[in-house]
């Protein structure tokens, strides 16, 4: 082994030891206290929140047919599933089923008229949690095969991909990285009709994207265009990155789980090793102190506004592509645990920036959008992947509901420093760290080392 490879490693194995530690926050009180605040605040008539503004972290309140408004809905659902896997008496005492049902209310007739393009499929995601309660629901069947039959009807067979966003031009067809997570909703169709046509379109979709959004280090193009007629494409550019050559990390992130989630569907390789390659090129190209930046490639001065939500939906991506390395036979237990151990790395470092105990949000540091100057702000997606993280970590038995990390060595006194489940005072996101908790077992670490210093130095073990 080179100087050069053992010296990474023992970087790694210093970082890991030094920070593999779950900040309390996730299981916090003042999630379910904030998410029931905002859920109290019924809108007549409804709207969705969004974004914060950037100094108080108020919601900012939309219309049902905005392309986030499945995602609040869909926190509440996280909420549900919260008090199944880590009940308390605080959460015992809210029906979360029951606001999770009135937010989706006003999202029912959307099916039929929604203008959200592609997104579609993020407007689907509550429905679809409805069936994991209720898996006869009428009304939540018949939203999913809806919005995933508008999905379809967006397919063009000679670009081979579902139209993301409509443009003047009908020939000039758009196809954003974004699109890979609205996939979603046409497997759960599929798997509700059995009609095997939304399975290919899906893989079609996937196929061309890896192809065309990808460039060969594995970073991403935000926006690619198509011409219709010839199904070549005309334009690889950016929408809401620093650059068209740039990488946007939600973009980067998107991909993560989407391609994550096609292989969780199909278990075809070619989709986990995409996944593998976008999360290599996201987890190499963080800075040192672990904060996602709105994008890879933007400049340093004037300092770059963070984007928590791409961290948290990055994180959740590794978390389903952990359990990708864990499906293959035999199970690749080392990879998912550099998975695991890098997710958890992703959600501490962010957390610690920018959890607001202050704010309506639970995140601050979104950046919902730079070039139209909408930054440092909550944002909608980027709570529930939180939620999501934390819920998923407990789910899969990496943490027990007190925020400790399972099969691990005890903390050292050190690494403990707070009680379970503490809220850490606004001046935490000083950079002091107050998160409790175990650090992973050792020997999940060491294996990981490998796999660490195979995929950040882009070797085949
Ligand atoms: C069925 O799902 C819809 C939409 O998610 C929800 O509003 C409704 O309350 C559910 N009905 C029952 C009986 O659970
Ligand atoms: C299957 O889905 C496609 C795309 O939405 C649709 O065109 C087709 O009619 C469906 N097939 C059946 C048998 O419903
Ligand atoms: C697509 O190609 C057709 C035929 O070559 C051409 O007429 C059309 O202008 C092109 N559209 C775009 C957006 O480039
Ligand atoms: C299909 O639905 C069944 C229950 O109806 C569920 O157990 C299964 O996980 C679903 N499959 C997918 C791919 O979502
Ligand atoms: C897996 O996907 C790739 C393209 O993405 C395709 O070429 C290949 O045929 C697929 N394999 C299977 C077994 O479906
Ligand atoms: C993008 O292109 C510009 C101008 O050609 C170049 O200076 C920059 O280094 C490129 N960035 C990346 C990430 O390739
Ligand atoms: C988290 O931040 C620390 C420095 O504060 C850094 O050592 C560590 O590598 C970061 N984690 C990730 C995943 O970048
Ligand atoms: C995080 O947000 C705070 C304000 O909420 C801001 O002062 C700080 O510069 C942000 N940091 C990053 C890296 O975006
Ligand atoms: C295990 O996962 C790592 C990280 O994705 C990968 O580099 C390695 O090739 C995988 N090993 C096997 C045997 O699949
Ligand atoms: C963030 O947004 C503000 C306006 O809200 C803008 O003035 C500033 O330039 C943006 N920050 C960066 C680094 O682009
Ligand atoms: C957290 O929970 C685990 C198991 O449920 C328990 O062993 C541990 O002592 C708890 N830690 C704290 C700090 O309460």
């Amino acid at each position: 082994m080179s100087r050069t490879i053992l010296g990474l490693l023992l970087t790694i194995s210093t970082t890991l030891a030094a920070e593999l530690v779950l900040p309390s926050e996730l299981f916090s009180p003042q999630v379910a206290q904030k998410v029931l605040a905002t859920a109290n605040t019924v809108q007549n008539p409804a709207k969705y929140p969004q974004w914060t503004d950037r100094d108080k972290g108020t919601w900012q309140f939309f219309s049902p047919d905005t392309w986030t408004s499945g995602f609040f809905p869909t926190t509440l659902y996280a909420l549900n599933e919260r008090l199944s896997i880590c009940p308390t008496d605080e959460l015992k005492a809210t029906d979360w089923l029951g606001l999770a049902q009135t937010w989706s209310s006003a999202e029912v007739p959307l099916e039929t008229k929604t203008t959200t393009g592609h997104d579609v499929g993020f407007l689907s995601f509550p429905f679809i949690e409805e069936l994991k309660v209720h898996s006869n629901n009428q009304t939540a069947q018949t939203a999913v095969n809806s919005f995933a039959n508008e999905l379809a009807a967006r397919f063009d067979p000679i670009v081979g991909c579902t139209r993301s966003w409509d443009t003047t031009d009908p020939t000039d067809f758009t196809v954003i990285i974004d699109n890979m997570m609205n996939l979603e909703v046409l497997f759960q169709s599929a798997n509700l009709t059995g009609n095997h046509t939304l399975i290919d379109i899906a893989t079609s979709h996937a196929d061309k994207t890896l192809v065309n959004h990808l460039r060969p280090d594995g970073s991403s193009y935000h926006v690619v265009e198509y011409n219709s007629t010839t199904g070549k494409v005309i334009k690889q550019r950016t929408a809401q990155g620093y650059a068209d050559n740039s990488t946007w990390s939600r973009g980067q992130a998107w991909g993560i789980f989407g391609f994550a989630n096609m292989f969780k569907h199909t278990q075809n390789l070619t989709y986990l090793e995409t996944s593998r390659h976008m999360a290599q090129y996201f987890l190499t190209n963080l800075p040192g102190d672990g904060i996602v930046p709105w994008d890879f490639n933007a400049p340093l001065d004037p300092p770059r506004p963070a984007d928590s939500s791409a961290a948290m939906i990055a994180a959740n991506g590794l978390l389903l592509l952990s359990q990708g390395e864990l499906s293959l036979s035999p199970a690749n237990k080392s990879g998912s645990d550099f998975y695991i151990d890098s997710a958890i790395q992703i959600i501490a470092n962010m957390t610690t920036l920018a959890w607001r105990p202050e704010w309506q949000s639970l995140l601050a540091n979104g950046t919902v959008n730079n070039p139209a100057l909408n930054n440092l702000t909550g944002i909608v997606y980027g709570d529930y992947y939180f939620v999501k993280n934390a819920n998923d970590l407990v789910s899969l038995g990496i943490a027990t509901c007190n925020g400790s990390l399972t099969g691990s060595t005890p903390s050292s006194p050190s690494a403990s420093v707070s009680g379970s489940g503490s809220i850490p005072s606004a001046s935490s996101t000083d950079g002091v760290r107050t998160s409790s908790g175990a650090a992973r077992s050792v020997q999940g670490r060491i294996s990981g080392l490998a796999v660490a210093v195979a995929v950040l130095g882009g070797l085949v073990l």
